[in-house]
């Protein structure tokens, strides 16, 4: 057996330096809880990036794991396969009215790259409008749909064509939007970018843009998806009926999987224009048919509204003068303070909650939508205690959780 600090030692040396850790080796999962080396309990704010909505080592997702795995794990695209059929059924039967198709694939940004490239050759246009402040992921088509220049700037020239507008400003939105754009896209609610809820208005008036002039209307679901806004997508709360919906994280509780959901809107795709060899292999569809049963068949969208709210409410009722925002969606919340969120976050560490950032200011959870009612009570005195206890160092004022 390895000691932590060997662990830690032999990532470090052969990991690609691209990742800033935190120094906690987490060797073990259940539901919305994370135990390291040393036999630590956390509870888990992250997620795995807001992937284990149905909790970390399901009991159901292990067992279509492990009957899949015994069965038939490689099946590529050219072929049939039982699980593939399924999935792809369910996930139009679940998805927002109007979708009709799907593409199988292994992460968002894989998912978002499909998505550019169906709505280029399937509208013979070339430009793309995304939001200021969003995040579609990093490979070059993803990559030039998002905003952050420190993730851009390295690796320009990016895929020309793309133009970024305010979020939420639907004039701008209807100046940068012609006839040769292809795509728009969106996320329903911004995540990386600071957890900023779309407005509905602007969400549908940016659909009826895009439908009278002839533009592809994306949405990046591969954050809100699965339950995690209250909704089994973020779509649904606001009508929409997005002509592609991109999907990831959330649909195989974190066995690699992506899709791209696709309208009549987006016409045929010609025979090999896309492909990928791992996309749609049994073993993910089966995990994900798991999922999504057990997301429907324990009402996680419900518990996701309800327990959010009772997470929102906690956090905004902490009175400290660091806190500029609270806002969310259902499970999907962030508390943006006046300076860094990174020693606090780390702070919370040591307390035994893990959260992570979004841009610098904004404290992000993420939580397994299975989090208990009690578990959402500490993370959010244990917040108060860490916003606090900085406040105190400053002045001995009135601070405190009024949970
Ligand atoms: C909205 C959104 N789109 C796309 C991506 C990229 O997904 P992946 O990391 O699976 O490539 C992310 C990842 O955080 C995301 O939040």
């Amino acid at each position: 057996m390895m000691t932590t600090n060997e662990i830690i030692a032999l990532e470090g040396r052969y990991d690609s330096d691209l990742y800033s850790k935190q120094p906690l080796v987490i060797v073990r999962g259940e539901g919305a809880r994370l135990w390291d080396t040393d036999g630590k309990a956390y509870i888990d704010c992250i997620g795995g990036h807001g992937v284990a909505n149905v909790g970390h080592t399901n009991p159901a997702v292990i067992k279509a794991i492990k009957e899949q795995a015994q069965r038939l794990w490689a099946c590529p695209n050219g072929f049939y396969n039982d699980r593939r059929a399924q999935l792809l059924a369910e996930l139009i039967r679940v998805a927002p009215p109007g979708m009709e198709r799907v593409f199988l694939c292994n992460s968002g940004a894989e998912a978002v790259e499909a998505a550019l490239k169906f709505a280029r050759v399937s509208t013979g246009r070339t430009k793309v409008v995304a939001a200021m402040r969003g995040f579609h992921g990093r490979t070059f088509g993803a990559l030039s749909a998002t905003w952050r220049k420190a993730y851009r700037q390295p690796f320009e020239p990016l895929v020309p064509g793309f133009e970024f507008v305010p979020y939420n400003r639907l004039e701008q939105m209807r100046q940068a939007v012609d006839e040769e754009t292809a795509a728009v896209i969106l996320e329903a609610v911004q995540g990386e970018g600071g957890v900023i809820p779309g407005d509905g208005e602007y969400l549908r008036g940016v659909q009826a843009l895009c439908q009278e002039r002839g533009a592809l209307f994306i949405v990046d679901e591969v954050q809100t998806g699965f339950g995690r806004t209250g909704r089994m997508f973020a779509s649904q709360h606001y009508d929409l009926q997005p002509d592609l919906m991109c999907v990831a994280k959330g649909i195989a509780s974190g066995f690699p999987m992506g899709a791209v959901l696709l309208s009549s809107r987006v016409g045929d795709l010609p025979p090999k224009s896309h492909g990928t060899t791992f996309g749609g292999n049994p073993m993910a569809c089966a995990a994900a048919l798991a999922t999504i049963n057990f997301i429907e068949s324990e009402g996680l969208p419900q518990r996701a509204a309800k327990l959010g709210a009772q997470l929102m409410d906690g956090l905004k009722a902490i009175t400290s003068p660091l806190v500029r925002e609270v806002r969310g969606l259902g499970l999907m919340v962030g508390m943006e303070l006046k300076g860094k969120s990174a020693p606090y976050l780390a702070a919370l560490a040591e307390r035994g909650v893990l959260a992570l950032s979004a841009g610098a200011t904004v404290m992000r959870f993420l939580p397994p939508l299975v989090i208990s009612t009690e578990e959402v009570d500490t993370v959010v005195e244990q917040v108060a205690e860490v916003l606090c206890a900085e406040q105190v160092k400053v002045e001995a004022g009135d601070c405190g959780a009024n949970v």
